[in-house]
């Protein structure tokens, strides 16, 4: 019964996916070499890197694999993260049962070739179950539920280690009374008098988000500012929205473009907001659009390329939906028209797979779309049709 279903809704959702866009023939990747596949991470303009339960993939935007390289880890160890530290070193980040999580860092030799460089590193006095891990310059932040901790990262030719630093973003440090929930840190880089700043948004299960402003120096990032977007205040309702994730669509000083994605509640949509920083006690919001779920419930991060915003939906049998939205989303700083109305837009495209553990998705450029399909195959389409205008 269960597998009738399945069959059913797949080829309902083929067929409505058919007319859109053009997809290559999808490509199945060996899963007793490789494992499921995890999550993903963008190395350059034509690498992507594929983070598998056994090791870490490099393709080429044909999806072709260029090199692989293997994680070490015992049997124990989950191996969930992947992100960036400049164009030749990536890092994966592990955890075992809410214990000690640590970094392995991957180092280019090539163009299409990477090789692991130095130890695993632990994160120094850090033993509580992380929801992620992630990094940008010399900074890394851990996401617990109660807080974001920073580290910072140190680079040698030869080596590298993670220190400790006094920047730990919590219910004191946000001003909150109550304990607060973390589900998702993104953040963006903007300047001002000619210093580097980023903005970080952290995002609450209830209010919304926390914005911060952090500086840079020495390739550390360090907050000095922050305040409330608060989401729950605006619309009113207590006991409703849940927030999940975010991306920062673009982002200056005073004013964000951000796309949250909620958790489950059928009758809510994932939005974009506009978010004015007018005090860090004074946070505006304008809510612009909002993205129709068809009632399969939000699951990961928003992901945005020019004028696409791509949303993963699954269900609990873990069929997935990629949908793709075609909508211009005006940059922060561009004065924009106050519309009363946000508008609801539907997807205009949609792609499905059969069940599986965890999703790839992301958008290469030329206007094309990857994303995975029962564990171990990647599928590119050209979204050919809405190759309208770049922002
Ligand atoms: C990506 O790289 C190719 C060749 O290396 C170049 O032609 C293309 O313009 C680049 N695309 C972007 C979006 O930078
Ligand atoms: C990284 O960037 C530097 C300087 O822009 C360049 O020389 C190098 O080839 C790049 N490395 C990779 C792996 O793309
Ligand atoms: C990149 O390095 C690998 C491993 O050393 C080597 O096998 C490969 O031929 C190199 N590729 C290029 C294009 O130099
Ligand atoms: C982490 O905490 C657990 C108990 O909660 C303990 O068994 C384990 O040894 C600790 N690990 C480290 C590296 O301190
Ligand atoms: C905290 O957030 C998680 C999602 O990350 C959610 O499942 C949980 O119910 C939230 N806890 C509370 C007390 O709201
Ligand atoms: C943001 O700051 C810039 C530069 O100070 C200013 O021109 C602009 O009006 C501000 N925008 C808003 C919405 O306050
Ligand atoms: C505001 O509404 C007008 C009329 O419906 C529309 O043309 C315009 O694109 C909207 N602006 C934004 C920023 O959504």
């Amino acid at each position: 019964m269960k597998i009738i279903y399945i069959l059913l809704s797949t080829v309902y959702l083929c067929k409505a996916q058919i007319n859109m866009a053009f997809c290559d023939e999808y490509i199945e990747y060996d899963v007793n070499n490789f494992g499921k596949f995890i999550s993903n991470v963008k190395l350059s303009n034509s690498t992507d890197a594929i983070l598998a339960e056994k090791r870490v993939l490099i393709i080429d935007d044909n999806l072709n694999v260029l090199s692989s390289v293997s994680i070490p880890k015992t049997q124990t160890h989950n191996c969930e993260w992947i992100f960036n530290y400049n164009n030749d070193t990536f890092f994966v980040g592990c955890q075992k049962n809410g214990e000690a999580p640590y970094l392995i860092a991957y180092k280019s030799i090539n163009k299409t070739h990477y090789a692991q460089f130095g130890d695993i590193v632990y994160f120094p006095n850090l033993n509580e179950t992380v929801i992620k891990v992630t990094g940008v310059l010399n900074t890394l932040f851990t996401v617990q539920a109660k807080k974001v901790i920073l580290f910072t990262l140190v680079m040698s030719a030869a080596e590298w280690s993670i220190k400790t630093t006094q920047n730990v973003l919590d219910k004191n440090y946000f001003a909150r009374t109550t304990e607060i929930n973390v589900t998702d840190i993104a953040y963006a880089p903007y300047s001002e008098d000619k210093l580097q700043y980023y903005k970080l948004i952290v995002v609450e299960f209830r209010l919304g988000a926390f914005w911060v402003d952090a500086v840079v120096k020495n390739d550390i990032l360090s907050p000095f500012r922050t305040g409330l977007i608060n989401l729950q205040a605006h619309f009113n309702e207590y006991y409703s929205k849940q927030y999940q994730s975010v991306v920062i669509h673009s982002t200056t000083q005073n004013v964000s473009q951000l796309n949250f994605n909620l958790f489950l509640y059928q009758k809510y949509y994932d939005l974009n907001i506009r978010a004015v920083y007018v005090s860090t006690s004074k946070t505006t919001i304008q809510v612009n659009n909002y993205f129709s779920s068809n009632g399969w419930p939000t699951w990961g991060k928003p992901i945005v390329f020019g004028n696409l915003q791509g949303i993963l939906r699954r269900n609990t049998l873990k069929q997935s939906i990629f949908n793709v939205y075609n909508i211009m989303i005006p940059y922060a700083s561009v004065q924009n028209e106050n519309n009363l109305t946000a508008t609801t837009y539907e997807p205009v495209d949609t792609f499905t797979s059969p069940p599986q553990d965890y999703s790839i998705y992301y958008f290469n450029s030329g206007y094309r779309v990857v994303h995975s399909i029962e564990d171990n195959k990647l599928q590119s389409c050209d979204l050919y049709n809405y190759k309208l205008q770049m922002e």
